[in-house]
């Protein structure tokens, strides 16, 4: 029973790899069937090939499929003690060391808080109009959202005062919340797959709460291709249960907690 289940699995990975190219081998296993499991289950298939079957019929449960694999859960200003080591010493560093504008590339963003947040830290110090911003997600469901720019009251709880009223207008009607259009037109929103496309330049790259859904190999690989992507002088900044054991293996090395620059060779 054990085999066949196991057989089961490997077989959706392929079928799933060749309809979508998404490799979900490269995801923790035991946490990917859990939250793959409890999807089918819920829809009424017993089995991986049953839910593949439906999803390759059924455009709506694959989009359901692609939203679920992993959390898009995001939150303004997460872990606020980082945006402020970011806005104090890390971007002045920057600023200095590569000029302005910055090229910033906010990694599986999700619903877009995460890339408003820096746009916001950063209209401190420059107009809107200098302000880049790259956002990549897996998922296009989540990137619609975020270029909707709607928030619920809740989720805006950790934006700043002064940001709230600069930046948020309530939506007539309901609990939520537009974000200023000048924040938007900072942000452009694409469709990336970290594990299978080629990575763009940037001098800050912000990846957050994704890579704790990868294998250690795929991690690593990740954390190869941020340090190949990086600028000289360029950072990494990373999510707080995301912690890198030895950065300078990928040519990083810490600059504070969750920040790592990448090392500068010698001429
Ligand atoms: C928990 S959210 C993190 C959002 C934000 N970075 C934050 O920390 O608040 C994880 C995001 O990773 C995305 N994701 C999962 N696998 C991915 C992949 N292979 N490439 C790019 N994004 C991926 C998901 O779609 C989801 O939006």
């Amino acid at each position: 029973m054990k085999i066949e289940r196991e057989d089961d699995y490997s077989r959706f990975i392929s079928q799933i790899k060749m309809k979508t190219g998404v490799n979900l081998s490269l995801y923790k296993e035991a946490q990917m069937k859990r939250r793959l499991t409890t999807l089918y289950e819920k829809r009424g298939f017993s089995s991986f090939q049953e839910f593949f079957n439906g999803l390759d019929q059924d455009q709506a449960l694959l989009d359901e499929f692609l939203d679920r694999m992993t959390i898009n859960v995001s939150e303004f200003y997460r872990n606020k003690s980082r945006w402020d080591v970011l806005e104090h010493k890390i971007l002045p560093r920057l600023f200095k060391d590569r000029g302005i504008p910055l090229r910033i590339w906010s990694a599986a963003a999700s619903t877009g808080e995460e890339p408003y947040t820096i746009a916001m830290i950063l209209s401190k110090f420059m107009p809107l109009d200098l302000i880049r911003i790259l956002a990549t997600d897996i998922d296009r469901h989540a990137l619609q959202k975020a270029k909707a720019g709607i928030y619920s009251e809740r989720s805006i709880n950790e934006v700043p005062k002064e940001m709230k009223l600069k930046f948020f207008e309530k939506c007539s009607g309901g609990p939520f919340y537009r974000i200023a259009d000048g924040i938007k037109k900072t942000v452009t929103f694409k469709q990336h797959n970290l594990l299978s496309d080629p990575y763009p330049k940037a001098d800050l790259i912000c990846c957050r709460n994704v890579l704790i859904y990868f294998t250690e190999e795929a991690k690593n690989q990740v954390y190869r291709n941020f340090s190949t992507a990086l600028n000289h002088h360029g950072t990494l900044f990373v999510g707080s249960t995301e912690q890198i054991f030895h950065p300078s293996s990928f040519g990083l090395e810490v600059e504070d907690t969750f920040f790592y620059k990448k090392i500068e060779h010698q001429h």
